[in-house]
């Protein structure tokens, strides 16, 4: 049996705008089932950018990733597919958060999914109560503070118990608290059987609490 998640070959990416830069150069990787795996690396070593390679977000200038052992084809109905397994939780909560209200924005990926209205209440009241943010579900949420913002991207996406949780920079932006608050969701969610890849450039934090690493520098693995 496969017990990859996620199985990623030859990867080699470079954005349009500087083709001639690899940011990331013939990668071989591979992310284990029901585990944390961390990708670590300094800023600027394309942590964000393999998180977007595997999501489907960017496309692979050479080579190929594998989502439970199928090859990801990068084309619209392929990918909405497969982000109704793999949630993924972008490093800035501006550039993710689009409704206008909290509580909308933890509904409205689950409406996706064709649940009725109590099941999308019940899971939304969930996923605010665990981040601790339920006193928030009705503010405006550009009014936010980042940490708030942050934590509205994690529970909108947690909701939808996706079987693969891609999160970049999980932390960033959180106090001491809803670190290990985060984390400690991340780690029974792991336990329950979902499969978790964080990106980070805290290696602390990654040699605690992931099981993982997957170490980018220079572009390589
Ligand atoms: N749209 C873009 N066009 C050109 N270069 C880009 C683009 N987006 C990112 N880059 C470059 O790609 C490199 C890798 O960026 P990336 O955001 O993946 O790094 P990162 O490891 O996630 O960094 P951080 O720790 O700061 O989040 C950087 O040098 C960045 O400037
Ligand atoms: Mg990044």
């Amino acid at each position: 049996m496969n017990n990859k998640i996620i199985e990623i070959k030859n990867l080699s990416f470079s954005y349009q705008n500087d083709k001639e830069k690899n940011i990331l150069d013939n990668i071989t990787a591979d992310f284990s089932k029901e585990h944390i795996t961390a990708i670590v690396g300094k800023n600027a070593s394309g942590k964000s950018t393999l998180c977007f390679n595997i999501i489907g977000l960017l496309k692979p200038s050479r080579g190929e990733v594998y989502f439970n052992g199928e090859r990801i084809i990068y084309k619209k109905n392929y990918l909405n597919n497969i982000r109704k397994k793999i949630g993924f939780v972008m490093q800035s909560p501006d550039t993710q958060i689009f409704c206008s209200h909290v509580k909308q924005e933890i509904a409205f990926s689950l409406a996706n999914l064709n649940l009725d209205k109590d099941e999308i209440d019940t899971k939304t009241g969930k996923a605010l109560e665990m981040l601790e943010i339920a006193h928030l579900k009705n503010h405006p949420a550009h009014y936010l503070s980042y940490g708030e913002k942050k934590c509205v991207a994690i529970a909108s996406v947690i909701a939808m118990d996706h079987e693969l949780l891609i999160l970049d920079e999980p932390t960033e932006f959180l106090d001491s608290h809803r670190k290990d608050l985060v984390l400690n969701i991340l780690n029974d969610l792991k336990k329950k059987g979902t499969s978790i890849i964080i990106s980070t450039n805290n290696l602390d934090l990654a040699n605690k609490y992931s099981d993982r690493l997957v170490s980018i520098d220079k572009a390589k693995v």
